[in-house]
């Protein structure tokens, strides 16, 4: 594992805690402790951090806004292990929410996670103007409802079983997975109010580092073991998943997943020597086993 990211993990989960703590005591907290703390790589802030660096935004602003997208991504992954979604009983080496808790309690403490990311974004510890914060709402809500996250969901579980087009299924990883890493790479340039098309530009640079983080994913399941991931593997062929493995095979998928890696670094190379944090990043994207 990255040393940086067991800092940002850290540092994240301090924010967390300190923040559920400041609100009333309730008793979904309990069910939404265990979905947010139950571990969790927190790749999404490291992107957010590496993007920042790049940018100079202040560490602890970027730790505020990937503390909001940590819940939003813990929320999305107690409703993907759901029975009516991809029903797994492991998740992060423990037992998912849904089996500790109950469905329905899972169900509300997903939702209480998604919300919590807006009490976060729109509180006063978040230090940027207020026009900015308005921005950052927006975009992140766009990522995570009908055209993100749960749009690429609702594709995933409807395209099981079926024979997808690859142009499709990488429609649908962008939007279950690529749109809350694009979020992460857009949100410093927001932040320093970077002219529009060089933040259309890291938009698209996140949706492929997504898509990227996603493939890897799905080559764990594949090949990877349950013991290292947290979670069950070999799942997705079981399921009828539509996935790159499924169409193109696992030696060509590693193929592409080296061809966006590419693709990525020439984008950020006029960025110099403050990209040496996001190529690490990238390589461990790849090389990951968890
Ligand atoms: C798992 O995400 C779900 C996908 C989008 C592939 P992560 O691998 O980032 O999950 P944690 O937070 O580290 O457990
Ligand atoms: C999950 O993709 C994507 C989400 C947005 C939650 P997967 O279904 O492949 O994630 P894992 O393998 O269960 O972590
Ligand atoms: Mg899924
Ligand atoms: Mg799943
Ligand atoms: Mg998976």
């Amino acid at each position: 594992m990255l040393k940086e990211l067991t800092k940002i993990a850290k540092d994240t989960n301090s924010f967390l805690k300190t923040f559920v703590k400041s609100q009333k005591k309730t008793e979904l907290i309990i069910p939404m402790s265990y979905g947010l703390f139950s571990g969790g790589k927190k790749i999404r802030s490291k992107i957010l951090k590496d993007i920042g660096h790049i940018f100079n935004v202040d560490y602890k602003t970027l730790i505020i806004i990937g503390s909001a997208v940590e819940c939003i991504h813990a929320y999305s992954l107690i409703h993907d292990d759901l029975p009516c979604m991809d029903n797994d009983d492991m998740r992060r080496g423990k037992l998912s929410t849904h089996k500790k808790f109950g469905e329905s309690t899972a169900v509300l403490a997903g939702n209480s996670l998604l919300t919590l990311a807006y009490e976060i974004l729109s509180n006063k510890k978040l230090k940027i103007k207020d026009q900015t914060k308005l921005k950052l709402i927006k975009k992140i809500s766009e990522c995570s409802g009908h055209q993100g996250i749960a749009g690429g969901q609702f594709l995933d579980l409807n395209f099981e079983h079926k024979k997808v087009s690859k142009k499709r299924i990488i429609e649908m990883e962008i939007k279950k997975t690529g749109k809350l890493f694009s979020f992460c790479c857009m949100a410093p340039l927001i932040i320093k109010d970077r002219n529009a098309k060089e933040i259309l530009m890291f938009e698209k640079i996140g949706s492929e580092i997504g898509l990227l983080f996603q493939v890897a994913d799905d080559l764990i399941d594949h090949k990877g073991l349950s013991s290292s991931a947290g979670k069950k593997t070999k799942k997705d062929h079981k399921k009828g998943k539509a996935t790159l493995i499924s169409l193109l095979g696992y030696e060509n998928t590693i193929k592409y997943g080296e061809e966006i890696k590419t693709k990525i670094l020439k984008k950020i190379n006029k960025y110099g020597l403050k990209t040496n944090e996001i190529r690490k990043t990238l390589n461990f994207i790849l090389n990951r086993n968890k």
